[in-house]
Formats: structure tokens, sequence, C-alpha cells
């Protein structure tokens, strides 16, 4: 990873925070996609104090579309080269909320968010040799089959579970139909089920049921350090140098459902993604 060029969203908490550290201890040279300018200023520090290099800090709110189109001009403005981008940021939300630009913010964060910051980056990797961008999705593909395009914005009937689990399907349908447009262009694109880690993920809810049951699940759930091994081997190992629009678990290729295996609905979201976001992808 020595002088190797990564940027990575949601490096603040959790997982994404455990695999920056890591990253930058290896000698790789981080940006921090942010948007908590203290937590990002904590997370630089610590990654001094583990001999990495002082990380570059860009304000990004995921819910906000402009901050999100604005971060990745900021980063172009600055750089020449990106070997890796590590979409990692995530939202659990147990009510429905809408973002700055009036989308359920599940699946605005999880997928649009993601969706829009690599299609600005990608000039960039497809400028540096054997650049790869990994997304973080999860098992949690497997709670919906399908888009359910007649209430993409969950107004008709919220669940928690649907909501996220259908933003988490959007990211491998996305890894697919990227990894198809990529081919031959140099860059891959995998995507990963970090497992079940003990995080602050969904704590930002209220109820005592997400206050409590982070508590009780936690001697069963990974730490994010474990969490972090399978993004870790996606942006480094020369294992998987030319593996593209894959599935990974515990740094193996698996299988996603097979409603998360299909080009079609792969497509159909595309479409529907690059519509909403009013932005065509440049390929
Ligand atoms: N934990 C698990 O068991 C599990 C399982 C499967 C998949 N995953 C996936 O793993 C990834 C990381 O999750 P985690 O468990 O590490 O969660 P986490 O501890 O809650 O960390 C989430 C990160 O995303 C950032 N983020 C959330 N909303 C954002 C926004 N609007 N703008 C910018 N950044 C935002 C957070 O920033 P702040 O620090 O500012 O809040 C934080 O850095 C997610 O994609 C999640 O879906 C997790």
């Amino acid at each position: 990873m020595k002088d190797r060029y990564i940027a990575i969203t949601g490096a603040t908490a959790g997982i994404g925070r455990a695999t920056s550290l890591e990253l930058a201890r290896r000698g790789a040279r981080l940006t921090l996609f942010c948007r908590n300018r203290e937590k990002a200023s904590k997370l630089s520090r610590d990654i001094t104090t583990v001999g990495g290099a002082e990380p570059a800090i860009i304000h990004m709110d995921m819910a906000d579309l402009g901050s999100v189109r604005r971060a990745a001009e900021t980063f172009l403005a600055n750089h020449k080269r990106l070997d890796v981008l590590l979409n990692n940021a995530g939202v659990v939300n147990t009510t429905r909320k809408v973002t700055a630009d009036g989308y359920e913010e599940t699946f605005a964060v999880n997928h649009f968010a993601p969706f829009l910051l690599t299609g600005l980056l990608l000039p960039v990797l497809l400028r540096s040799e054997g650049a790869r961008i990994v997304n973080v999705s999860s098992a949690a593909h497997a709670f919906v089959k399908d888009m359910g395009y007649d209430d993409m914005q969950a107004e008709r009937k919220y669940g928690t579970f649907h909501e996220y689990g259908r933003s988490k399907l959007a990211n491998i349908l996305f890894t697919r139909r990227l990894a198809r447009d990529l081919h031959g262009r140099g860059v891959t694109v995998n995507c990963l089920h970090p497992g079940a880690v003990s995080t602050s993920l969904g704590t930002q809810n209220s109820g005592l049921l997400s206050r409590v049951l982070p508590l009780l699940l936690k001697p069963f759930f990974l730490t994010p350090e474990q969490g972090a091994k399978t993004s870790i081997y996606l942006c480094c190992s020369d294992a998987v140098a030319g593996v593209s629009g894959q599935y990974f678990v515990k740094c193996k290729q698996r299988q996603p459902k097979i409603w998360a295996q299909d080009d079609e609905a792969a497509d159909k979201l595309w479409d529907y993604t690059e519509r909403c976001l009013g932005f065509r992808y440049p390929l």
C-alpha cells in the first residue's frame, strides 16, 4: 500500500475507522470524505500516531447531493491520482427521514451518494493504473427481492430492514453493472459483506431498543478491526487484482442472492439512479 492513494467514506466510525487506520499503517495516503470535522480531526491524529501520513480531509454530507458534488470537485482540484475508492459509509434508520434533496435518507446515503461520488471520481480512477472501487454492501440484501419501484421513497410503507436491505441490494447491482461498463478499462469494482460487526450503525436512532440491542449483541459480533478485514483485502490484495463485479464475504468470493445477480435489474436501477440524480456516467 506504500504511497497508494485511497479515498474512503464513513471513516470516522466503526468499520471505516478500523479500515483507515490499518491502510494508513500500511503506508497508504488517505483522503477522508467526512461530515463531522471533529471526528475527522481525531482520526487524523490517530492515523499519525500509528505512523501513517496525515490524511486529507474533505467535508461531505452524503445526505446532500450538492455536498457530494462539491467534495468530488475539491478532490479533483487537488489530486491527479486515485488508486482506490472505498465506498464504506452507511446508515440505518428506524423511522423515515428525508434528505436535503427530498429523497428517503437510507437509499440516498447508501446508494445515491456513492453512485454519484464514484461517477464524479471515475475520470481520475481511469487515469490511475490498476485502480479499484470497493463498495461495502451487506448480507441484508437478502431482505429485499426486488427494488419495488412503485414505492422507492417508502412513502406508503416504511420498514427499517426493508429500506436498509433495498439500499444494500442496490450496492451489489451497482457493482455488477459498473464492472460490466468498466470491463477492459483497467479499473475493477467489487463489493462485500463485512460480517455482523459491533459498530455505531443504527445507534443514532431514538428508542430503547436501538440503544440496548447493540450492547446485548456486542459479545456475538465481530470487532470493527475484524469487520475491516474484507475491505482491506479488496483494497490491497494482489489476489484480487483483475477480479471485478464480485461479492466477497470473509475475504472469499461468494454468490449473493440470485436476485442480486440479475443484470436486467442492475440496468433498470442504473437508469433510475441516473434519472433521479440528473447525472450521466462519464463512460
Ligand atoms: N456493522 C455491521 O454489522 C454491518 C454489517 C453489514 C454491512 N455493514 C456496512 O458497513 C458500512 C460501515 O458501517 P458501520 O457498521 O461501520 O457503521 P457506523 O459505525 O455507524 O459508521 C458509519 C459511517 O458512515 C458515516 N455516515 C453516515 N451517514 C453519513 C452521511 N450522511 N454523510 C457522511 N457520512 C455518513 C458515519 O459518519 P459519522 O461518524 O459522522 O456518523 C460513519 O463514519 C456500512 O455501509 C454498513 O451498511 C455493516
